[in-house]
């Protein structure tokens, strides 16, 4: 069976409560994301990007409307259903990069291997070469913590194209990295894109990345709307 549609978001809203404050983050917000499109989302800090990827990626429930993520409609699975789902199927690099402090870059990659089933011995080679992708080689054997934003966000990236997912959220791919490294991430993700036909829902300040997306969408008053820029 093919699914037309990565995603398909209808009538979304995230609203959160601080005290006696509540906050409305995202709004009547839709969004079909078609199998294998390469899709930007930009916006101002504090637009709501963040949480709408966390959202999109099933990592977190909206207040209301609906989520079908990969043909599979989120509503009514508990968090480890969506965890089950996503694994495998679905790569994150988040912004804040969630690399595990008690292990090696090396092994923070092998992990993502192991979880999706592939034995260790595998993975551990595997894992090796996609550090040196990124050009991680000789900081294989350090912690997250021993690694400056730039070498954990390309530990995140290693570990996102680990599974070779159907569809990558990354927040901010190249936001630590300088513009070589940068461009080097930008080719590793559009190759996967031709390669496997990785969906790429990407959040992005950097212009020359929103340039080679299919579409590019900005987070306006939390609703996405084109973007012209
Ligand atoms: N759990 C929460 N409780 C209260 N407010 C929240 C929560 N999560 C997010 N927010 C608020 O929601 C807004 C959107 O946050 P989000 O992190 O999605 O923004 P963003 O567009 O990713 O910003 P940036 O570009 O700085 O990463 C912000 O104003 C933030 O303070
Ligand atoms: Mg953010």
């Amino acid at each position: 069976m093919s699914i037309p549609y990565a995603i398909q978001a209808n009538n979304i809203a995230k609203t959160v409560t601080s005290g006696h404050q509540t906050l409305t983050i995202l709004e009547a917000l839709d969004l079909a994301v078609a199998v294998g499109e390469r899709l930007a989302i930009v916006g101002t800090s504090g637009s709501g990007k963040s949480s709408l990827l966390a959202l999109l990626a099933g990592l977190d429930v909206p207040s209301a409307g609906t989520i079908t993520l990969l043909g599979r409609d989120l509503a009514g699975l508990d968090e480890d259903a969506r965890a089950a789902w996503r694994a495998g199927r679905v790569g994150f690099v988040f912004q804040s990069f969630q690399l595990l402090d008690g292990l090696s870059a090396q092994e923070n990659v092998m992990l993502a291997l192991e979880l999706a089933g592939t034995a260790r011995p595998a993975a551990r080679e595997r894992a090796a070469t996609l550090l040196a992708d990124v050009g991680l080689t000789a900081r294989a054997g350090h912690t997250p913590r021993q690694l400056s934003g730039g070498e954990q966000q390309r530990v995140a990236l290693a570990r996102a194209f680990a599974c070779q997912p159907d569809l990558l959220f990354a927040d901010e791919p190249t936001g630590n990295l300088d513009r070589a490294t940068g461009e080097q991430v930008i080719e590793r993700l559009f190759a996967m894109n031709t390669a496997h036909g990785t969906t790429l829902v990407l959040v992005t300040h950097d212009d020359t990345l929103a340039a080679r997306c299919d579409r590019c969408l900005r987070l306006v008053d939390g609703r996405l709307v084109a973007d012209h820029a």
